[in-house]
């Protein structure tokens, strides 16, 4: 049994090695069921609330196709913009009240914190599904299991991580998950948009090979996986910065040539320029599967914290 039983998910680096065994095997399960077209009911009696603040597709819909495969139910705002919250209600009080309808709940915000601040107002596990340029964990198990699925493993991949590194979440919790692991890093940003020192730090102190680079190509000679990321807009203050730096990187099939045989690429999606629609049908393309695979994981992850698995 996992430690994992009522208790939110707020960071990607809040998991042991065994938890994240642990995921990994039980939505490797769910996803051979799905494929062999089994009806689970895993979750049958349980509700799922989805609360996003901000704008999502593959993470809300994969959380509620992921509870509505377990035979749970879902009830969702999907703007949550519109919801009391823009008649004045604070975070506290919305979830005070999801509370009242729900079995668990999974928050997107653009507060870095709010998901930490929402698990404090209730009893019921909250699931972190962004927060602000905060983190993203749930989009990093999946990252994991991908790499794992297209890899064989994690172990000694030199991972490149490249784009917005100081806003995007994703990268953010990718790296936090993936310093327990032997991995290398690549990262790849202009200045302006480098990861954050804490993280680099806190990678240093786990003993991770980090190397810095403004230059695609630096990445492309030794990774292993390159994890393209969308210049992050809504974090802007300024828009002429944001022109300035929106099309740093953008990965085409010429790329290709100076880089590792075999190079698998992610994306947690949506992009808009990072990688060229000439990239899809390359094999090591991953970033659909990788979209695909959110939904095994978050079953996996819904039913940990539920108690049900
Ligand atoms: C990401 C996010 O919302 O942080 N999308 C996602 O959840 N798959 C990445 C992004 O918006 O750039």
């Amino acid at each position: 049994m996992a430690g994992l039983a009522h208790k939110d998910v707020l960071r990607a680096d809040q998991f042991s090695k065994d938890e994240v065994a642990l995921i990994m095997k039980l939505a490797g399960e769910y996803e051979a069921a799905l494929l062999q077209g089994k009806r689970l009911n895993v979750m049958e009696g349980k509700i799922l609330s989805t609360l996003f603040y901000e704008p999502s597709t593959r993470t809300r819909l994969s959380f509620e196709a992921a509870m509505l495969r377990l035979g749970g139910t879902v009830v969702s705002v999907a703007e949550a913009k519109s919801s009391s919250a823009s008649k004045g209600e604070s975070l506290h009080d919305t979830i005070k009240t999801v509370e009242g309808y729900a079995d668990v709940i999974v928050l997107r915000h653009p507060q870095i914190g709010s998901a930490e601040e929402a698990a404090k107002a209730t009893d019921k596990p909250v699931v972190n599904a962004g927060d602000g340029a905060g983190q993203h964990p749930t989009q990093s198990l999946l990252d994991f299991y991908t790499i794992q699925k297209e890899k064989g493993t994690v172990e000694d991949q030199t991972i490149v991580l490249a784009g917005d590194l100081k806003n995007g979440r994703t990268a953010h919790s990718l790296a936090l998950l993936l310093a327990s692991y032997h991995v290398k890093f690549i990262f790849v940003a202009p200045k302006a948009l480098q990861m954050p020192r804490e993280i680099i730090d806190r990678l240093k102190a786990a003993r991770i090979d980090v190397q810095e680079t403004e230059d695609l190509a630096d990445g492309l000679r030794t990774g292993d996986v390159l994890y393209m990321t969308r210049i992050q807009k809504e974090r802007f203050e300024d828009p002429a910065e944001y022109e300035r730096l929106k099309d740093s990187f953008v990965l085409t099939r010429k790329h290709l040539d100076q880089a590792k045989e075999g190079l698998t690429v992610m994306h947690p999606l949506p992009r808009v320029n990072e990688i060229a629609e000439e990239m899809d049908d390359y094999s090591g393309a991953a970033y659909f599967r990788q979209a695909a695979n959110g939904v095994p994981v978050r079953m996996a992850l819904l039913a940990l914290v539920t108690g049900r698995a």
